[in-house]
């Protein structure tokens, strides 16, 4: 009798059950790995929801014919803004870099309205995410078990019978002078010639078009736990190496900060290892201050295979760190600018007044 009168009630739970799942339909997992179908639709979703600060840019197609897009996230105003720049999924099997550009841009639209330093960061600037450039490896890395670790781009090498360049090697930077193989089936394949591939050809004519703007460049992936600096040519040195080692440290400290994990910070020379036509390297050639790549989460237990339960922690950390950074340029320029008027107006009042 009671297990019956239970019973009873197992179509009205699976009711509630439906329609609670139904009125969260929107709520979209940050802390689970996804698949490119989801991303994309995710980024419309978030476009249409917040209409006044995310607009989708395409910008390019892969070698695939897909479309490269990013999400300008940033408040209209009349003024010339500053930009900020950030990519993920350079490399395919990198996917914790994809969920942390989507948690990135989550916190942004989180926190603008209520934290007065973020508003004043998205009045004075765009944000400008990528949360997957090279598109076709990051779909084939989706296929199946065997394609999981894949790291390049798609396109077919000279012979044909070979797949795939180092998108992070085809840069017009230093190209092809150290950490590369000229064998197109290497993983560090640089590709035929510098920018010879649409997904470089995308970045390099968006940011080379604007790139008195940007005032940082971030790219990301994993693993290791770095935050690596220009340059990737030992021979080559940044004229700002001390402000990005400082930079670096102290975003290394706010990481560090949230969960205890160390990163550590130099040119990849010192702490990866040396290699040319990074996109990081080409930013800073093109005077953009502020580049550097992340890499994330872990040291190499399980290293591209990073368990789901560690996205957030991952992306946590992340976070922390390269808003220290984004604040640093943000506030190099504008407070920077502000606190100096402010000087100069306080300057001549007390001249206007003595003179009186
Ligand atoms: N994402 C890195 C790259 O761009 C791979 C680093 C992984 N290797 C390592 N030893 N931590 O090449
Ligand atoms: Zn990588």
């Amino acid at each position: 009798m009671l297990s019956v009168m239970n019973l009873s009630f197992v179509p009205l739970l699976l009711a509630v059950g439906a329609l609670t799942l139904d009125s969260s339909k929107a709520e979209y997992d940050y802390f689970q790995y996804h698949p490119m179908e989801e991303i994309s639709s995710w980024m419309a979703q978030m476009a249409k929801q917040y209409p006044d600060v995310v607009t989708i840019v395409d910008y390019g197609k892969s070698y695939e014919n897909r479309t490269i897009s990013l999400m300008r996230i940033g408040l209209k105003t009349d003024a010339k803004k500053k930009a900020i720049w950030m990519d993920c999924g350079i490399h395919a099997r990198e996917w914790i870099a994809p969920a942390f550009c989507q948690y990135f841009v989550r916190q942004i639209l989180q926190t603008y309205k209520t934290d007065a330093k973020m508003e004043a960061m998205v009045t004075n600037m765009d944000f400008y995410v990528t949360p997957v450039l090279n598109i076709d490896g990051y779909i084939f890395s989706w296929t199946n078990s065997s394609t999981r670790l894949w790291r390049k781009n798609r396109s077919p090498g000279p012979s044909g019978d070979c797949y795939g360049t180092d998108l992070n090697r085809n840069f017009d930077a230093n190209w092809g002078t150290i950490g590369v193989s000229s064998d197109c089936n290497s993983n560090i394949y640089p590709g035929r010639g510098p920018i010879s591939e649409p997904e470089a050809q995308a970045v390099t004519y968006f940011v080379g078009s604007r790139k008195e703007d940007f005032l940082c460049f971030l790219t990301i992936h994993s693993y290791g736990q770095l935050l690596l600096i220009p340059y990737g040519n030992p021979d080559f040195t940044a004229s700002n190496y001390d402000e990005l080692m400082k930079v670096g440290e102290e975003a290394a400290e706010a990481i560090w900060k949230v969960h205890g994990k160390k990163y550590r910070v130099g040119t990849s020379p010192a702490v990866l290892y040396p290699n040319s036509g990074s996109s990081r390297d080409w930013a800073r050639m093109q005077d953009i201050p502020l580049t550097f790549t992340f890499e994330l989460r872990d040291n190499g237990t399980y290293g591209f295979q990073l368990p789901q339960d560690e996205i957030q922690p991952t992306c946590e950390e992340a976070y922390s760190g390269a808003l220290h950074i984004i604040t640093y340029a943000h506030d190099k320029t504008f407070n920077g600018a502000a606190a100096t008027a402010a000087a100069l107006w306080t300057m001549l009042l007390v001249l206007g007044v003595n003179l009186m």
